[in-house]
């Protein structure tokens, strides 16, 4: 559309061709630069298809599908990026390659153009520190199917002018997305958040407390869409654990972040999940063939619920004690980049603070790891007879 800025997006796999068909759109002409060809034909045939799918569907007409895929450009020339107002990168995750791409679009593009990673593990900050113009870098990190996932963490490094916050929450909106404004920090919001999640899960199982059907069914009977399990499975256990490690590492050892040994040996062995046709379920042609919906011990749900919410909420109150967010970007995170069925700050005010800050001091007793170690936040809101404000 005309007086938009034309988008640039590096790296044309899985990530890069959601984004530009996002901006495609929202109307915006798109350079999409891949140094592969294969891959930007694959991305091209990859949108051919989805689009024929919506228009089949009634969701996109012939000419609306006809003008999104003809304003994506795509080549293997990064020299075409130079009319670009906003570069967004999604290539591999390697600070060096990132560090060396981000230095040669410093000499192409405009002095005011912003330039953006997608990265959801490395530091912001750390890109930016190797850039001449570190003022104009920003992380933009987009959730997996970029297209269907609203949720966009917009991630200022520590050198961001802030104005450029404003503009990209500005663009994100208008692409239809739902922002939200993280501090550059492990994990940013989702990948922090929902670490016990997982953690907790795996912690009941491999103290067997309770089997992985058992938790799964009780944590979709509290509202979630999917168990910790179940989801394990589908991301894939060598990618989950992977995050695990880097966040754990990336916070010095913190407990609260600490791997689970029964999760590394699931990865050992091979279990990865549905792509190997076993992980915590067995799978046949992607299909789950263990039974994993039979009927579990409802008895044990509470409880189950209670640990791992409690260790969720936690984490959320802490981000919000560290301004890691606000508290209504922290509930937006989580709604919308993980599908939780409310936000966590919201599900803490609707226990009670006391409550949530008593299950987790019997945990901390029974336990004595320092995992479970209440926020100050909680304790601050009891003294102040107060509430979450969301
Ligand atoms: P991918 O492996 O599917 O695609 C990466 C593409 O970048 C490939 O086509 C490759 O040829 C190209 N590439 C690599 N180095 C390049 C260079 N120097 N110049 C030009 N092209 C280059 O990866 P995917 O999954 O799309 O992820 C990309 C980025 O997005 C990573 O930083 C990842 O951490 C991040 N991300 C991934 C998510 C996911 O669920 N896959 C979710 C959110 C962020």
């Amino acid at each position: 559309m005309k007086g938009l800025p034309t988008i640039g997006v590096v790296g044309a796999g899985a990530m890069g061709s959601g984004i530009a068909q996002i901006a495609a759109q929202a109307g915006h002409a798109v350079i999409l630069v891949d140094h592969s060809k294969s891959a930007l034909d694959r991305s091209a045939a990859s949108l051919s298809k989805i689009a024929d799918k919506l228009v089949k569907k009634g969701k996109w007409s012939a000419t609306v599908s006809k003008r999104i895929q003809s304003s994506i450009h795509r080549t293997s020339e990064i020299e075409r990026l130079s009319t670009c107002q906003w570069v967004i990168e999604a290539i591999v995750e390697d600070i060096s390659v990132k560090h060396s791409l981000f230095q040669s679009l410093e000499a192409i593009v405009s002095p005011g153009a912003v330039l953006a990673t997608n990265t959801s593990s490395l530091s912001v900050t750390s890109i930016a520190g190797k850039l001449q113009y570190p003022e104009r870098f920003i992380g933009l990190h987009f959730f997996n199917p970029a297209p269907l996932m609203a949720l966009v963490e917009v991630i200022p490094a520590l050198q961001t002018d802030h104005s450029h916050v404003d503009k990209a929450v500005a663009l994100m909106e208008a692409w239809g997305k739902s922002p939200v404004v993280a501090k550059d920090t492990p994990g940013f919001i989702v990948n922090r958040v929902a670490r016990p999640f997982y953690g907790e899960a795996l912690r009941i199982f491999e103290e067997g407390l309770a089997s992985p059907q058992t938790i799964d069914a009780a944590m979709r009977n509290a509202g979630f869409r999917m168990g910790p399990f179940e989801l394990m499975d589908l991301i894939g256990n060598d990618v989950n654990y992977a995050v695990s490690c880097s966040v754990f590492e990336a916070f010095y050892n913190d407990p609260r972040y600490r791997p689970s040994l029964i999760q590394k040996q699931h990865v050992d062995a091979g279990w990865l999940g549905r792509k190997s046709d076993k992980g915590y379920y067995e799978y046949e042609k992607g299909n789950e063939i263990s039974g994993g919906d039979i009927l579990t011990d409802t008895k044990e749900f509470d409880w189950i619920v209670k640990r791992i919410v409690s260790m969720l909420i936690n984490e959320a109150a802490d981000a919000l004690y560290l301004k890691i967010a606000s508290a209504k970007d922290l509930e937006t995170a989580m709604k919308k980049g993980v599908n939780y069925p409310k936000g966590l700050l919201a599900w803490c005010n609707e226990w009670g603070t006391k409550t949530t800050l008593n299950i987790l001091e019997n945990l901390q007793n029974h336990y004595g790891d320092d995992r479970y170690r209440p926020s100050p936040k909680l304790r601050d809101l009891i003294a102040q007879r107060s509430e979450f404000i969301i």
